[in-house]
């Protein structure tokens, strides 16, 4: 597709910014760390929807598949060329047809399940299709979401009836560490990823000696994917959100504030002088309504607008409507400080901080927020600006919807 380069000042707002460097720089980390510790990536493409990210992570190296976390997804990437998927949501009957259309036409797609009665509901509608549907257990290692305990009886009978139906093949085991997103300091994560492999390689024994062979062995989160030290027995390594990173990541210490490559611009629409409040064009629309740095010792609201250029890390968007931002400056504590719960509030802005956020923000002024969770703000959009030293170089479509 062809593109004109613009400045951002004058592209059309809200829109969605990839800073193409950063982008590249965190994709060769995360490669680089698992090329190190002999093992593969299975890039979780949800957190971008693009197949020019995905092609920007292969290059990079060491990856083997993807994951996907819609059938949409499956069959976009498929589309262009992706053979080797995993649909890492729970099966459900309904999907089963759709599944076996991608197997028929050549897709390698593995599904997954995490308990019996639906295992017993998707065998039936698998015998109406002429294949055979590659099927992983999910494992439950932290109690964070689904998935069957690892120490289970449930593990080995699921696994069992899977191998006894002529229409399912038993795979192997995944799980995902998603508590490691309250995994503050260092020792946290590397504890979570310890035991996010540990009790996955439990789970492999277990089965093993009950004569089933885990093929694939998959584990993985951004945050225990930076924090592993030794892959022994696993396969790969799934993880989605590190290419953009964002104001979760950083607060949890996995990456900077520098780091996060996926912007939202806005335009300032006006001033509220007497209340300290700077009002954009960008809302929650904009940056998703997710506010998961909520409950972390820097709360950053909606966003936190980008310390590069000329100002600091210092204004927020403490509030959000649809399509109107309110950005404010934040009090007291610098946005680094982790050390006491910041809550940001434009009551506190002084009366004469007020007159240089309204400096610093004129009218129709353009304005980069980072988002709290980069894959929330990334899905309100089907396209990306690819950036280059302030110059949108390229226009990326991603693909929603299920
Ligand atoms: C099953 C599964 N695998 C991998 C990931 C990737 O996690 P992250 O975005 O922390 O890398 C997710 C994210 O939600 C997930 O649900």
């Amino acid at each position: 597709m062809h593109f004109t380069p613009t400045n951002i000042e004058d592209l059309p707002t809200p829109c969605c910014l990839i800073d193409k460097a950063k982008m590249q720089r965190n994709i060769a980390r995360l490669s680089a760390h698992i090329g190190n510790l002999q093992c593969t990536l299975r890039p979780h493409v949800k957190t971008h929807k693009s197949i020019e990210v995905t092609k920007a992570i292969i290059d990079a190296g060491n990856v083997k598949g993807i994951t996907v976390s819609t059938l949409k997804e499956a069959d976009y990437f498929f589309k262009h060329g992706m053979n080797d998927i995993l649909y890492a949501v729970g099966i459900t009957p309904n999907k089963i047809a759709h599944v076996a259309q991608l197997i028929q036409q050549g897709c390698d797609l593995t599904i997954v399940i995490d308990n019996e009665d639906m295992l017993s509901l998707v065998l039936d509608k698998m015998a109406e299709h002429n294949c055979v549907f590659k099927v992983i257990i999910e494992l439950d290692t932290d109690g964070h979401r689904s998935g069957v305990n690892p120490h289970s009886h449930a593990l080995l009978s699921i696994a069992k009836h899977i191998n006894n139906s002529a229409h399912a093949k038993f795979e192997g085991v995944m799980t995902h560490a998603g508590e490691s997103y309250a995994c503050f300091t260092e020792k946290a994560k590397q504890n979570m990823a310890a035991q996010e492999r540990d009790l996955t390689l439990h789970a492999v024994k277990r089965l093993f000696e009950v004569g089933i062979h885990c093929n694939t062995v998959s584990i993985g989160s951004t945050p225990t994917a930076f924090a592993v030290d030794q892959l022994d027995g696993i396969t790969e390594v799934r993880a989605g959100v590190y290419v953009f990173f964002d104001l979760v990541m950083a607060g949890l210490g996995v990456c900077d504030i520098d780091d996060i490559a996926m912007s939202v611009l806005g335009t300032v629409i006006g001033h509220q002088k007497d209340k300290g409040w700077v009002i954009t064009d960008a809302g929650w629309m904009a940056m998703s309504r997710d506010r998961g740095t909520a409950d972390h010792p820097q709360d950053y609201g909606y966003g936190l607008v980008s310390p590069s250029g000329s100002h600091e890390a210092r204004y927020i968007m403490s509030d959000a409507n649809q399509e109107h931002g309110i950005i404010t400056e934040v009090s007291n504590a610098s946005p680094e400080s982790h050390s006491e719960k910041h809550i940001d509030s434009s009551l506190n802005s002084s009366a004469e901080n007020n007159d240089s956020i309204f400096t610093q923000f004129p009218a129709a002024k353009a304005i980069e927020i980072l988002p709290n969770h980069a894959c929330a703000t990334a899905a309100q959009y089907d396209h990306y600006y690819v950036v280059e030293n302030g110059v949108a170089i390229d226009k990326w479509l991603s693909i929603g919807g299920w």
